[in-house]
């Protein structure tokens, strides 16, 4: 079997006779989203250190573990933390997480970060619909022999998000009064921050907002099929719009604060799916 095939379905069967919970919906916390589950009514939880092999992030503000539950009637597991490239991992781990959720059962991969603002209209806090993205110097994540269990070798990639999906949360926003931008969302690896030069380029090549993940996890939902959608929560603007160093803690309290509005569009979104 394909050794990557081969761990995720280790991972799998690591859990399944502990979880007997079948989610409709994968999603995905970004910074600042840590507590969502909260709101959730809870049905179980499994900590990733728990899971054999299964890789543990070790970015702060990062928990690691899947949450079971429901969003209204939806079943939802929620990975509280993921993987990021640039914490050392293998690119096939850092989507390890998303071919387990489809394992698990979910057909829709919910997509959530925080991001830098590139499009100038956008400012700390705004929400952006993912309506497109492009991966700049991340790894492929399906490079090496293809998982035929999972998908083809040479997937198709020109509706990656869904558009009914993302229909239904613009018309989510729209009802509840979330202002809600759209735009392209670019994966860089990180862990530095880009350049100014570097937001330039990236402005010049279309993206809108710029971040460190979900990128590579998209390429790996749409290989297996998964229906995707995503939100970016713009922590800051990018490097050299203001006069500002970036730092860490910046994004994630602009996260935090971001936070109560956004876990409102992701559960009435949830809820329409
Ligand atoms: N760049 C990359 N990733 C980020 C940023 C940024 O400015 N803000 C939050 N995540």
């Amino acid at each position: 079997m394909n050794q990557v095939y081969q761990k995720v379905s280790e991972c799998y069967d690591s859990i399944k006779d502990k979880i007997p919970f079948v989610p409709k919906v994968a999603l995905v916390l970004g910074s600042g989203l840590g507590n969502y589950a909260d709101t959730m009514e809870i049905k179980a939880e499994i900590s990733y250190s728990e899971i054999k092999n299964f890789p543990v992030s070790t970015v702060p503000g990062h928990e690691g573990k899947f949450i079971f539950g429901y969003v209204r009637k939806v079943p939802v597991v929620c990975m509280k933390g993921r993987v990021h490239y640039y914490e050392g991992y293998p690119i096939t781990d850092v989507v390890l997480p998303a071919r387990l959720m489809k394992m698990m059962g979910a057909e829709i991969l919910f997509l959530t970060n925080a991001s830098g603002g590139i499009n100038q209209e956008f400012g700390a806090g705004s929400f952006m619909l993912i309506t497109d993205h492009i991966s700049c110097f991340a790894p492929n994540p399906l490079i090496g022999q293809n998982i035929d269990e999972l998908g083809c070798r040479f997937p198709d990639m020109s509706k990656i998000y869904d558009p009914e999906l993302n229909q239904i949360i613009r018309d989510t926003a729209k009802e509840f009064g979330i202002p809600l931008k759209e735009g392209v969302y670019v994966q860089l690896t990180g862990p530095s921050f880009e350049s100014p030069a570097e937001i330039r380029m990236l402005k010049t090549l279309g993206a809108d907002a710029v971040g460190m993940s979900t990128v590579v996890e998209a390429i790996a939902a749409n290989h297996m099929g998964m229906r995707i959608c995503g939100i970016s929560c713009v922590a800051n603007l990018a490097a050299g719009m203001t006069d500002q160093p970036l730092t860490h803690d910046e994004v994630q309290e602009a996260a935090n604060k971001a936070a109560p509005l956004f876990q409102k569009l992701i559960t009435e979104s949830i809820s329409a799916f």
